[in-house]
């Protein structure tokens, strides 16, 4: 397999990988995904003929490495060994996917290596502390992989020069239909579907989630039904937020999303997953945005947003200094025959 490199204006460059029946292209802007494509059905948001205009003012990040924290942090406060942090606050009060210098601001280096079966990309840049206002720099790689078998994968090194927080992941949002109508009727599924409650301004409320699986005694789970569900406290929820924006515990950090026509498999090795599906999409004054609520879902592959202040020192987004960090996050897809 081989990589096509793009230049466009602004500094973008577009790296061009096709696989037979699959074509998926990834940005040096905030190390992202800009289009994965199934025949002529791009499974994800994005927009690979603009990039250059239409990546840099979008609220939504579809697609972009997000960090060093992605997640919301309330109030934009934390407090490590005993030190107050604040950070800045671009949602409200609280701090959102790393602040407004965050990692989808960024331009990264990369290296493309062409191998057997696959083509890796190595992203490359330093997070500071005086950029983001968190404890310490981080010196961070992103590997993109795409291989022969339709598999994406993200891996994520870091090192830092502090203890700090770490929390990254990738802001894709899928849309499985061929026609890209809205996504109420895909299925998810996994052994374990459990809900994390949101109480004000989208904050985990309650670290006691609710069972999915056991509200709706089924093993794949419709959107549609999770949206109209008449299930009192998820009721609220789906009232409150317009579908979802929620952490989930799921099992062995494996699920899979599908409809009629594609499954798409994910793997990770991160604690919880925020599946987000797009509830609002007017805070985006622009002409590129064409998007409806739920015109696409997000599998954003993290540690429980806001666990610094719900879970102390316990909080698994903590790094030491000078320990690596490793996590890794694959999406594969298939098209299923009918
Ligand atoms: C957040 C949503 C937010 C979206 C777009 C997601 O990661 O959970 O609340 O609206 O990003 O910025």
């Amino acid at each position: 397999m081989f990589a096509k490199v793009e230049k466009q204006r602004n500094g973008i460059e577009l790296i061009k990988i096709d696989n037979q029946e699959t074509t998926i292209v990834f940005s040096n802007f905030g190390a992202r995904i800009i289009s994965w494509k199934y025949d002529d059905n791009s499974i994800v948001l994005g927009n690979i003929v603009e990039a250059d205009e239409f990546y840099q003012a979008n609220p939504f990040k579809f697609g972009a490495t997000i960090g060093r924290y992605s997640g919301r942090i309330a109030d934009a406060t934390f407090e490590l060994d005993g030190k107050t942090y604040t950070l800045d606050q671009n949602d409200g009060e609280n701090n959102i996917h790393g602040g407004p210098h965050g990692l989808d601001t960024k331009f990264f280096d990369y290296e493309i290596y062409e191998q057997v079966g696959q083509v890796k990309i190595i992203f490359t840049t330093i997070i500071k502390s005086e950029d983001d206002h968190f404890p310490g720099n981080i010196e961070l790689k992103v590997t993109h992989t795409y291989n022969v078998e339709h598999k994406w994968t993200v891996e994520y090194e870091a090192i830092a020069t502090e203890k700090t927080l770490f929390n990254p992941m990738n802001h894709v949002y899928f849309n499985l239909n061929r026609d890209n109508n809205i996504i109420d009727n895909h299925y998810i599924s996994s052994e374990k579907l459990a809900l994390y409650p949101l109480g004000d301004n989208n904050l985990v409320s309650s670290l006691d989630p609710i069972d999915l699986k056991a509200c709706f005694d089924t093993d794949k789970i419709k959107f549609k039904d999770i949206f109209e569900t008449t299930h009192p406290q998820l009721q609220q929820q789906m009232t409150r937020y317009n579908g979802l924006d929620h952490p989930f515990d799921i099992n062995d950090g494996q699920m899979t999303i599908e409809n009629k026509h594609f499954l798409l498999k994910v793997e990770t090795d991160m604690p919880n997953v925020v599946i987000f599906t797009f509830n609002d999409t007017s805070s985006w004054q622009s002409n590129f945005n064409i998007y409806k609520p739920h015109s696409g879902f997000t599998l954003e592959t993290q540690c429980i947003p806001n666990d610094i202040n719900l879970e102390g020192e316990n909080a698994q987004s903590i790094i030491e200094a000078n320990k690596p960090f490793y996590s890794k996050t694959s999406y594969k897809i298939f098209e299923k025959e009918i």
